[in-house]
Parts: structure tokens; C-alpha cells; sequence
């Protein structure tokens, strides 16, 4: 595809981390450094597409001609995803979305307390933005891309979350490997996508995350496409 088949294609893409706070200065989070999805970004944009970016709090520039919308917590992501998704050609989610959040924020900063050696909190489950993105009807729903980051199975997970998210395509990737994934600077993957036969898939080997994101960005384009 040229790029001036993507030109008038929106891409809308989560990224990095969200954090869910305990009280005013405390949160729960995880390593994700949104080096992936800012790459997507950057990928969909030369390939001449519009790109909106959701951002949970990374310390990344945005890149050039990147429309950046930033967010902290996953209510706040899913808020602007479900905004952003109806005007979406393609939608990617690689934000490492926290899975639960605090029942009840405090709304003071929580003591530590002399009487007793554990602390309970009780926490909620977050909304799973790219299910619903993917539940979306025609027209609004757009391809829908997600990612699957594990330290084991990779493979099972990843075909288990295709199927269970209805998403169109997903990218696996084994984070425990050293010097891949979160925070590195270059990523493997194991993609897997869903044809009119099956599902099919292939690997990618350990590369720059640059050069996976447009190998991402061009499948999901051509798919989008068939
Ligand atoms: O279920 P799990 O978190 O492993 O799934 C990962 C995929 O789902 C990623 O694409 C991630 O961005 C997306 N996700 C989401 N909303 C959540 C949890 C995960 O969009 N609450």
C-alpha cells in the first residue's frame, strides 16, 4: 500500500502505562515505557495516516504530526477510546491497561497503622477498552488491533484473547525475554490475524521496535483492505 492509500485513514492507538491511584500520592502501575505504541504512531504517520494517540504517563516525545491525547488512569483511557474509536479506521491497543483499580480512592493520604502488619485493598475491575472497541457495530466499529505481552504461554494467551476480545488482529509478545519488550528498545513478536479460512500467523524476530511497527501498521492496513 502507497501512502497515499492510508492518507485519509484515522488511526487511534492506546500506549503506555495507566496508573490508578490509592490515594493523593500513592498509585498502582506497571513497567510499561510506551516505547511500542509511540512507535506505531510514528509508523502510521509515515504511512501518511491521521494518528491520535492515547497516552497514559510515559516520558516520550511525541512524535511529529501525532495528535496526543494524555490520560492517567484506565477510566480516563476508556473515556476518550470510546470517544476516539467510532472515528477510527484502525484501532491499536498497546497500552498496558491496568487490569483493576481501588474501590474507593482515599481522599486523604492513608496512615500507616500501628495495630496491625497487613493491609487490605480492595479492588475493582477496570472496562476492557479494546473488547469494547472490537464489540462495536458497523459502521463505527473499526480493525481492531491488540496486544498480548506474557512471560509464559504466549501462544495459548494470545489466540485465547483474539477469540475471547473479537479482535481482528493481535501481536504477542514473550516479555520476560531479556533485552525484549518493556522498556527496551527492541521487540520479537508472533502476529495472528483472522482470514475469511482461519486465523493465520507468523513471527517476527527480534528487531528494532521501529521496524515492527510498520510491519504492523502495513498487515493491519493491507487486512483492512481485503
Ligand atoms: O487481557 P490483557 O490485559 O492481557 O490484554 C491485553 C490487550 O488488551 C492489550 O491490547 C491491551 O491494550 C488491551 N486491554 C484494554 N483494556 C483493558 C485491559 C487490556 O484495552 N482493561
Amino acid at each position: 500500500m502507497t501512502a497515499a492509500d492510508t492518507r485519509n485513514r484515522h488511526v487511534v492507538i492506546t500506549a503506555g502505562p495507566t496508573r490508578e491511584a490509592l490515594d493523593p500520592v500513592r498509585y498502582l502501575s506497571n513497567h510499561s515505557s510506551g516505547k511500542m505504541g509511540y512507535a506505531l504512531a510514528a509508523a502510521a504517520h509515515a504511512a501518511g495516516a491521521k494518528v491520535t494517540l492515547i497516552s497514559g504517563p510515559v516520558s516520550l516525545a511525541t512524535p511529529s504530526g501525532v495528535t496526543r491525547i494524555d490520560v492517567t488512569s484506565a477510566l480516563d483511557m476508556h473515556t476518550e477510546a470510546q470517544r476516539l474509536a467510532p472515528t477510527a479506521d484502525l484501532f491499536i491497543a498497546c497500552a498496558a491497561v491496568a487490569d483493576y483499580r481501588a474501590e474507593h480512592v482515599a481522599e486523604h493520604k492513608m496512615k500507616k497503622r500501628g495495630d496491625s502488619e497487613t493491609l487490605t485493598l480492595t479492588l475493582v475491575k477496570n472496562p476492557d477498552i479494546v473488547a469494547e472497541v472490537a464489540a462495536l457495530a458497523a459502521p463505527k466499529r473499526p480493525f481492531v488491533v491488540g496486544f498480548a505481552a506474557e512471560t509464559r504461554d504466549t501462544q495459548d494467551y494470545a489466540r485465547d484473547k483474539l477469540t475471547r476480545k473479537g479482535l481482528d488482529m493481535i501481536v504477542a509478545n514473550d516479555v520476560s525475554q531479556a533485552g525484549l519488550g518493556f522498556g527496551s528498545d527492541d521487540n520479537a513478536a508472533w502476529l495472528l490475524w483472522r482470514t475469511p479460512e482461519g486465523v493465520e500467523s507468523d513471527t517476527q524476530p527480534p528487531q528494532p521496535k521501529s521496524a515492527l511497527a510498520e510491519t504492523v501498521i502495513q498487515r493491519a492496513f493491507d487486512l483492512l483492505d481485503t
